[in-house]
């Protein structure tokens, strides 16, 4: 199939191997195969086909159960190509296993049609999709044949306020009656964070438990995604809806083949934090559960906004943004001067900065500029922003190249004592000075105000071994 038409589907199969070990995974938390299957955006049948052999393997199933679990299966494709590789491939293999009964195969649009489901609420269902993971906003590939068929689909997502494809084909699964309903879903890790996904993960986790393992499309090379990313971290959520109220609803691991450890719901959107190692989830869990920098904001006068200048205005070359400003720029005294703070590009070592520049100097759009009145604080957050521990929760709570207000707002940065804001004003006095470097003086009040032991500053050492920045900003 040609490149366009595949990127204009969001044709991007799941590799056979990923798929067999994320079903069998998914397996272990059901106690008996499913009555219904529904594979909601079907391809050429990838996922299915493995769902149905990891159901022979681990159930052991006589002829006449996969037959009944085979004639019990919905699979949806929109695209008419597709769909003919789908029943092919589909037919071959049931025939290769002597299996005489027929799923359903439906050439239809899942989103559009079939959402009004099929199943009935006392029955076990499973669905497993791997749905196209397109924002809205980039369809270029688009051909004529399905361009109707996005822009309905479109409308229908903006009016729940979603995003991306993914988002509606989850809302959509999720609208599935069944008491007993559980899902494999593949999705960009976006899921767990995104503030736009955030009524999905609210209905996942009061009505269900989650597992998530996540993983970079490079990382395990028979796991990877062709023509996706390699950066791009990818999520696959084991979900189980249940009525039982359980301590923890999401459990998250890096990998596949690692432990799940528990993980407590981050800030009123549900992020679910994810961390950059499976060794870091304690640590993870305990600098996130320190108070938010929304949690005194307003008291002390510290506002958030977006920097100003549009790439296309005259200056935009000139203004400040993530590639000229050092990490800890500093202007004379005398000047008027903001705190700037900025995430950058997904595979550099360091994701995010803070710097200090002169109030009146132009902004672009992609950077944030803290207003605080008061200079202790100013120095206070200038080091805690820069800090491993806060690298370490922006990392575990959102992929997202910007930092938004939003997200920014939620990063652990608790209310400073006096002592803290005195030390970080000296801390900052020696490093003007040049007899402490920037480095150690963030280390130092990051120790205290998040209560780190030796051990901890070791982990986060080993995590984020490289904090310094050339004068590009990039780290060197
Ligand atoms: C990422 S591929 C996954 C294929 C398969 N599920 C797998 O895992 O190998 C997504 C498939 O969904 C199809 N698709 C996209 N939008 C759809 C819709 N609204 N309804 C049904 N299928 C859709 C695409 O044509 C594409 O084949």
């Amino acid at each position: 199939m040609e490149q366009s038409r595949k990127k204009s589907t969001g044709f991007y199969p799941t590799p056979r191997a990923l798929a067999k070990s994320a079903i069998l995974d998914h397996l272990l938390r059901s106690k008996k195969p499913p009555e219904v299957i529904i594979e909601p955006a079907a391809g050429a049948g990838d996922l299915l086909l493995a769902t149905w052999e990891c159901l022979l393997e681990k159930y052991n199933l006589t002829k006449i159960q996969i037959e009944e679990i085979v004639a019990n299966t919905f699979a949806y494709e929109t695209d008419e190509t597709i769909f003919e590789v789908m029943k092919e491939n589909i037919r071959t293999w049931l025939k290769m296993k002597k299996i005489n009964s027929r799923p359903q195969l439906i050439l239809s649009n899942f989103l559009l049609h079939a959402y009004s489901m099929i199943t009935k609420v006392d029955q076990d269902v499973l669905v497993v999709c791997n749905p196209p993971w397109d924002e809205f906003t980039t369809r270029k590939h688009d051909y004529d044949e399905n361009r109707t068929q996005r822009q309905q689909e479109k409308k229908l997502a903006s009016g729940f306020g979603y995003r991306n494809l993914y988002q509606i084909f989850l809302d959509r699964i999720l609208s599935i009656e069944s008491q007993n309903l559980t899902l494999l879903f593949f999705s960009p890790r976006q899921l767990m964070g995104d503030l736009s996904a955030h009524p999905l993960r609210k209905i996942l986790l009061d009505h269900g438990v989650c597992h998530f393992s996540v993983f970079k499309n490079s990382s395990i090379p028979q796991f990877r995604f062709d023509s996706v990313d390699p950066n791009l971290e990818i999520a696959v959520l084991s979900y189980m809806r249940s009525e039982y109220q359980a301590e923890h609803h999401a459990f998250v691991r890096r990998g596949m083949e690692q432990q799940y450890q528990p993980t407590r719901i981050h800030h009123d959107d549900c992020t679910i934090p994810c961390p950059p190692s499976n060794e870091s989830s304690i640590l993870m869990n305990k600098i996130l559960s320190q108070q938010a920098l929304s949690g005194w904001t307003c008291e002390n006068k510290i506002s958030v906004s977006r920097g100003k200048v549009d790439y296309q205005c005259i200056n935009y070359a000139d203004a400040t943004n993530s590639r000229n400003t050092n990490a800890y720029n500093y202007e004379t005294a005398g000047e008027t001067t903001s705190l700037i703070v900025n995430k950058i590009l997904p595979n550099s070592k360091r994701k995010v900065k803070a710097a200090i520049i002169k109030s009146s100097e132009p902004l672009s759009d992609s950077m944030l500029r803290i207003s605080i009145e008061e200079r202790e604080l100013q120095d206070y957050l200038l080091l805690i922003l820069n800090s491993r521990p806060v690298e370490l929760a922006l990392r575990s709570l959102t992929t997202n190249i910007n930092l938004n207000n939003y997200r920014l707002l939620s990063l652990p940065a608790p209310v400073p004592t006096t002592s803290q804001l005195r030390k970080a004003r000296d801390l900052c006095k020696k490093c003007h000075q040049g007899t402490l470097s920037w480095e150690r003086a963030s280390d130092e009040i990051a120790q205290d105000v998040f209560c780190l032991s030796l051990v901890e500053i070791e982990c986060l050492r080993k995590l984020f071994p490289d904090r310094k920045f050339d004068k590009c900003g990039a780290p060197s």
